[in-house]
């Protein structure tokens, strides 16, 4: 299936993927595009009178260029907060690629851009065989990869590329998010990336407590800088 967006994957749980999700979705609406959002698999749902929603599907689902039925931007959604097969599994649900990639489908009937939200980092595990990269693969999107800039971090960003390149997919930009104030050399794990990462760095996020400022700062990725979504 070939789409037309980016997938966004982390470094970890918790990097900022939400946010520049938004973010890159603004910046194509900007640029006049028609985009949609997905968020293919959640946990830590909270059940609704419509049934279990997440708060990251439901943010996508706002941000998109006209109203999208929940159940496509997010097929999968368990309430545990844990790993999602595990969460699948608990419920009694296999996670089939093959749903994702029809939701997605949907969405983008009416739309020419699509930006996906990973869950976790890019090998999370949705059942007993596949991982988040087989999602990614299957809907066909180039990568961005958020790094949450904080003690380890190159390691799991220089593994996360590494895994990303296998998979075949490219990777055609990173964002560096400051989520941890108290990291010492912020700056010089930002440029270890910049000097080793082969793509270009989108947007260098700084710490804030506010989230209307820090999605105000994402949307202002530059797309000049990816390659035609
Ligand atoms: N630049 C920042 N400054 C301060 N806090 C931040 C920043 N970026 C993210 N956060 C905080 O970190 C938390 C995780 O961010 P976010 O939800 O965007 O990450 P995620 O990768 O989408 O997480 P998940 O894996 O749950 O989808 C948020 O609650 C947010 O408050
Ligand atoms: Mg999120």
């Amino acid at each position: 299936m070939k789409n037309h967006g980016y997938f966004v994957t982390g470094t970890d749980t918790g990097v900022g993927k939400t946010c520049v999700s938004l973010g890159l979705m603004r910046a194509l609406q900007r640029l006049g595009h028609v985009v949609v959002g997905m968020k293919p698999v959640a946990s830590g749902c909270r059940q609704t009178s419509l049934g279990l929603v997440n708060e990251d599907a439901r943010q996508l689902q706002a941000c998109a260029s006209f109203n999208l039925p929940y159940q496509y931007v997010n097929p999968y959604a368990f309430e545990a907060a844990v790993a999602p097969h595990l969460a699948a599994q608990a419920d009694g649900v296999y996670i089939e690629i093959p749903v994702i990639s029809n939701a997605c489908r949907q969405l983008t009937a009416e739309a020419d851009r699509v930006v996906v939200e990973g869950i976790g980092g890019w090998l999370v595990p949705i059942n007993e065989k596949q991982t988040m990269a087989d999602v990614a693969l299957a809907l066909g999107l180039p990568v961005v990869l958020v790094v949450a800039v904080r003690l380890g971090c190159l390691n799991q960003a220089l593994l996360t590329v590494a895994a990303i390149r296998s998979s075949g997919l490219p990777l055609v930009g990173w964002v560096a998010n400051r989520i941890d104030p108290g990291c010492e050399q912020q700056d010089g794990n930002i440029a270890t990336l910049t000097q080793r990462l082969p793509v270009p760095l989108l947007a260098d996020l700084v710490y804030s407590d506010d989230a209307v400022w820090r999605e105000q700062q994402a949307g202002r990725i530059d797309l000049e800088l990816l390659p035609v979504a």
